[in-house]
């Protein structure tokens, strides 16, 4: 296969969103559709990507400028012809030039790959698509022998040409000696006064090149996003196609339709996921893993064997083996489980390590901490890390004991094999083996009546 450089067009206005941002950064799955569109094109292998950007230009390259892509402005938009010659000057003059547009996220890599050996026979090939409703779509003309002559766009067809059930998906790839040979030809005298890169075809037609096609039998492949109502559609297309990935690999899903991927997802062997779970960033699931209902996970890496019951949100940490967490536990950035640990319900752990096997089960705050094994930690503890101007840390040694409803005031240690007694403000460090507590003395009041209501 010769050198693939790819055109991605993505200066249309997008005016059907009725948003404010640019279309081409409308997400599907959690990343803008015109990402979608560059990470095909590198999962390509080509050597060149171009995007040819206009309408929020800034903005775009803004958000996508980790990309390694050229970006082409096209001032005015006059066409898909005229974005394309924008790009002529980027263009190797020996390449396959593939052109996609930056608003057709879900092409699938084989389909493009199809297309790219389809055009080596000819110099040219079109993807095209069957469909039930071709509304909107360039028709494809072929002859009696199935020759492709040319494309009519909707608004220059006649009633006939409407009927023609085949649509120009718009993407396209060519030998950019070709491209070359054609592009200065386009004439803009036709029903939306623009230059249509369609009209190559029929120029390659009359150079007596025969245009190759590529039929794709999937027309989600080939839609792009004008409207909010497209983009839900390929949202829910986007994740039909992860669920089935997943579940392919080995995932249960108790309802596949209800399971929101917004990134990456890697999963080992009888994965549970219960319904309503929403997996963000980079997840790595070990074996034996259950997450329950209504879970959000981002950047989270989970060990074998460790269940995530429902209502629990955990980000950017790391939950080793064994580990049980939830319900309704909130686990916060730079956070750590060892193996076996467990957090229980409304507990929340922000920047701390948890033990291997130590337990934080109930009710509590755990901020900045650095806790060791086999620790437990009573009902509503609380590390008060925050002394209104810095954050200071606690340590908690191994077999530590931490009676309820004790407040840590950080910076302070507890000792190994510590014990501090329930109810207890601790702000000086506690030894080893120890009891440590801060508590007033009971007393029982002889004489003392409950106060009665007046009349
Ligand atoms: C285009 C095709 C049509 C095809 C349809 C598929 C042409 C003339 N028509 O029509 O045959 O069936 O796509 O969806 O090519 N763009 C620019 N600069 C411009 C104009 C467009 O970058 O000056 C970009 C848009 O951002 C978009 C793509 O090109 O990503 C297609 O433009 P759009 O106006 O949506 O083309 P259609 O009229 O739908
Ligand atoms: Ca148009």
């Amino acid at each position: 296969m010769s050198k693939v450089e790819v055109v991605i067009l993505a200066a249309g206005q997008g005016t059907r969103m009725n948003s404010n941002l640019p279309k081409v950064l409308h997400e599907v799955g959690g990343r803008p559709l015109l990402q979608h569109v560059i990470d095909t094109a590198v999962r390509l292998e080509s050597s060149r990507i171009c995007v040819v950007y206009g309408h929020g230009g800034d903005k775009v390259i803004e958000s996508l400028k980790h990309n390694q892509v050229s970006w082409v402005e096209q001032k005015e938009q006059l066409g898909t012809g005229h974005a394309v010659e924008q790009a002529l000057p980027y263009l190797g003059s020996e390449a396959t030039v593939l052109i996609l547009y930056g608003d057709v996220p879900l092409t699938k890599k084989d389909t493009l790959q199809s297309l790219i050996a389809a055009s080596e026979k000819s110099g040219i090939a079109l993807l095209t698509v069957k469909l039930k409703d071709p509304t909107g779509y360039g028709r494809i003309v072929r002859d009696n022998r199935g020759q492709i002559k040319r494309i009519v766009e909707e608004k220059d067809a006649d009633e006939l040409t409407r009927l023609l059930p085949e649509g120009n998906s718009g993407m396209l790839a060519l030998k950019a000696s070709l491209l070359y040979r054609w592009i200065n030809k386009l004439e803009n005298n036709n029903a939306q006064g623009e230059f249509y890169l369609t009209d190559i075809i029929a120029m390659a037609v009359a150079d007596g090149i025969v245009v190759e096609s590529v039929i794709s039998a999937d027309e989600d492949e080939v839609l792009g996003v004008n409207d909010r109502r497209q983009q839900s559609h390929l949202e829910k297309v986007y994740q039909q196609r992860v669920a089935n990935t997943l579940l392919m690999q080995g995932v249960t899903l108790i309802n596949r339709d209800t399971l929101n991927v917004k990134g990456m997802v890697r999963a080992g062997k009888d994965v549970i996921i219960d319904m309503g779970v929403t997996l963000e960033g980079n997840v790595f699931l070990g074996d034996n893993i259950k997450i329950g209902a209504n879970c959000i996970l981002k950047n989270v890496e989970i060990g074998d064997g460790t269940e995530i019951l429902p209502m629990s949100i955990i980000e950017n940490a790391k939950i080793g083996m064994n580990c049980t967490v939830g319900p309704f536990a909130r686990i916060r950035p730079d956070t750590m489980l060892m193996d076996g640990a467990r957090v229980g319900n409304f507990v929340e752990v922000k920047k701390s390590v948890i033990g291997e096997g130590s337990k934080v089960n109930h009710l509590s705050y755990i901020g900045d901490t650095d806790m060791g094994r086999n620790v437990n930690i009573g009902a509503g503890t609380i590390t008060c890390n925050y002394d209104g101007a810095n954050k200071h840390k606690t340590t908690i040694g191994d077999n530590a004991f931490i009676g309820s409803d004790s407040q840590l005031v950080a910076p302070v240690t507890i000792g190994e094999d510590a014990t501090i007694g329930a109810g207890s403000t601790i702000s000086k460090d506690a030894p080893n083996g120890k009891l440590s507590l801060t508590r007033a003395k009971q007393e029982t009041i002889s004489g003392w009546k409950r106060p009665k209501k007046d009349n």
